[in-house]
Parts: structure tokens; C-alpha cells; sequence
């Protein structure tokens, strides 16, 4: 992988940035490095989104509807084109910069109990889940793999955070990667099967785009039981995780730099991938994230990033 930081006299600069980085501010980035470097790893862990921004926004050249609600397949042709309108009705709502946020939450609640109730009506299975992702050409950005295996090393937790279904995303992991990790957590919404191996409910709180930015560490946090939101943490590495108080954050969109609002956080590192709209969009993606990658870029800059934060610790 290509160069981004050289370390000159305990001082880190940056050197050579690839074509696809933009950092507005490298000064202001290598002294936050220092911080979490002089913390150490226990103090530090890694918030994500996951779609477009673990997985790749184009595969082979094309935008699909690779995400983990886009990808499913009920198979059931009546209930897929049902799940389809929502969207067309819905998603232009969730991108309209001109309507309230309390009025766009409560269409956010709408939509996502209308699909939930669709998918539950439709009896998804976990086998249409299965063959859904296999038949899908969603993808993770080359070097995921990789960081998640150099974080597991340092026992720093990775979690991702999605507005999607849990359940695709595990599954999505488990087809794409090559084996599990144990400190990757995903928190979204998470189905509940009968004996019959059909989807009968989802657990607790409904997760949608607008409070996954806003609550997104509580539902990890000791309230997740009586959230209903099971990560699969013992309460107390919970409270460690609010502990750790350096984050690297990485989001697709600005308003996923709120995911690390729940966590009185010391020093936090951000990352964004900016996919579309490069030039509406990069001023303010790289006044908002420390590093910007752009055109689809792969994972290695994250991995370097953090190689150089920690690899040299005992
Ligand atoms: P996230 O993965 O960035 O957290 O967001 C989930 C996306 O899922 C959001 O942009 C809207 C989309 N979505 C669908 O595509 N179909 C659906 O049925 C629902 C409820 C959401």
C-alpha cells in the first residue's frame, strides 16, 4: 500500500497523499495521532456505517442497490415490488433538504415499520436472506479485511452501525470475509425467527437513518437490554467501550459523524468516504472529516492510519 505518514523525529508528517485523499488540515491530524497514540489502544475504538462506506459504492462501475435492505429478496415478487415503492415514495423524503427533521423522522418511523411489517407479512426466511447475499454483488471495499484483522490483534472493537438489518449485514460479513472477528459488533435492527425459520419480529427499538446518528453508542451502551438492542456485549465491556474515549469514526455522509455523539469522546479521528457529488459536495466533507477518500478508494489509508497509531506498541 501506498505512503501517507512518514515518522520524522517522533514528530508524524504527512508525506506523498495518494490522488484520492484530501486532507484539509494534516497538522491539525497528526497532533490528534499523537493523542491517541500517547493513550494507547485500549483506549481507542473504531465506529462505522456500513453501507458505502465498509462496502463499495460502485461494483463494477455500477450503482446497485447494494445495501442490506436493497439487496433482499423475499422471494416473493408481490412483496419485493411493495418494499420497492416504499423506496421510491420514501427515499426522496429522506434526502429532501427542505423538510423539518421531527417531520422527517416520523416518515423515517413510517417507512421502516411499513418495510419491517412487509418483510414479517412476506415470512422472510434466513435461507432468502442467504441466497439474497449470494445473488448480490455487494462488496467490502478492498482492505476491510485486513483492518478488522490488525484491530482484533490490539483488541480494539469495531462497531458498525446501521440503519439496515442486522441480520443481512452478519450475513453479508460472513459470505464476503474470510473468517469472523470477534471484536466486530454490529448494531441495527435485528430479526427474530420462529421454530419454522420464518421472521416473526425485530427486537426492541426501531433503528432508522435519522436516530442511528442520534442515540447510536446508547444502543450499545448497558441500556441495550431494556432497548432490546442485543449486540451480544456483557454490560461491562459495554462500559469500557465508553471508556474508550479516542474513536476513529467512518461515514459516508456528514451526518454520520454523529454516530459518535453518544460517547463524551477525547480525541476522534473521522473519515469519510465521499462517493457521489464530488465537486457540490468535497468543501464541506473536508472542513467536516480529517481525511476524505475519494472515487470508491479502498480501505488501505484507514489501515496505514492505524498501523501508525499503534503498530510499534509492545
Ligand atoms: P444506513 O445503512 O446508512 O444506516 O441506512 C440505511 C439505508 O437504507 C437508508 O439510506 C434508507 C435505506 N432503506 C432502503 O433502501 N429500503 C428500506 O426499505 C428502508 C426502510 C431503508
Amino acid at each position: 500500500s501506498s505512503c501517507y505518514f512518514r515518522h520524522d523525529n517522533h514528530q508524524m508528517e504527512p508525506c506523498e497523499l495518494s490522488a484520492n485523499t484530501v486532507i484539509a488540515h494534516p497538522r491539525a491530524l497528526t497532533d490528534k495521532m499523537t493523542l491517541i497514540r500517547d493513550a494507547g489502544p485500549s483506549k481507542f475504538q473504531v465506529i462505522a456505517d456500513f453501507d458505502a462506506t465498509l462496502t463499495r459504492y460502485r461494483v463494477n462501475g455500477l450503482r446497485g442497490r447494494q445495501t442490506s435492505h436493497g439487496l433482499l429478496q423475499q422471494g416473493d415478487a408481490y412483496y419485493d415490488a411493495k418494499r420497492q415503492a416504499l423506496y421510491d415514495h420514501y427515499h426522496p423524503l429522506e434526502i429532501s433538504p427542505v423538510i423539518p427533521i421531527d417531520e422527517k423522522t416520523k416518515l423515517m418511523e413510517e417507512w421502516w415499520g411499513k418495510t419491517h411489517e412487509l418483510l414479517i407479512e412476506g415470512g422472510l426466511t434466513y435461507d432468502a436472506i442467504k441466497k439474497s447475499v449470494a445473488n448480490s454483488s455487494i462488496a467490502f471495499r478492498e482492505g476491510v479485511s485486513e483492518l478488522f484483522e490488525f484491530l482484533e490483534k490490539k483488541e480494539i472493537p469495531v462497531l458498525i452501525f446501521s440503519a439496515g438489518l442486522a441480520d443481512v449485514i452478519e450475513e453479508v460479513l460472513r459470505q464476503n470475509l474470510d473468517r469472523t472477528f470477534k471484536n466486530v459488533k454490529i448494531v441495527s435492527n435485528r430479526m427474530v425467527f420462529n421454530d419454522d425459520g420464518q421472521l416473526v419480529s425485530f427486537k426492541g427499538k426501531l433503528i432508522h437513518v435519522l436516530n442511528k446518528n442520534e442515540h447510536a453508542l446508547d444502543m450499545a451502551a448497558p441500556l441495550h437490554d431494556r432497548l432490546g438492542v442485543d449486540i451480544g456485549e456483557e454490560d461491562e465491556e459495554n462500559v469500557n467501550m465508553k471508556e474508550r474515549r479516542n474513536v476513529l469514526l467512518m461515514g459516508d455522509h456528514l451526518g454520520d459523524l454523529r454516530m459518535s455523539d453518544g460517547l463524551d469522546y477525547e480525541t476522534r479521528i473521522s473519515i469519510g468516504f465521499l462517493n457521489d457529488n464530488i465537486e457540490k459536495s468535497l468543501e464541506s466533507y473536508r472542513e467536516s472529516f480529517d481525511l476524505v477518500y475519494l472515487n470508491d478508494a479502498p480501505m488501505w489509508g484507514a489501515l496505514e492510519l492505524v498501523s501508525r497509531l499503534f503498530s510499534t506498541e509492545a
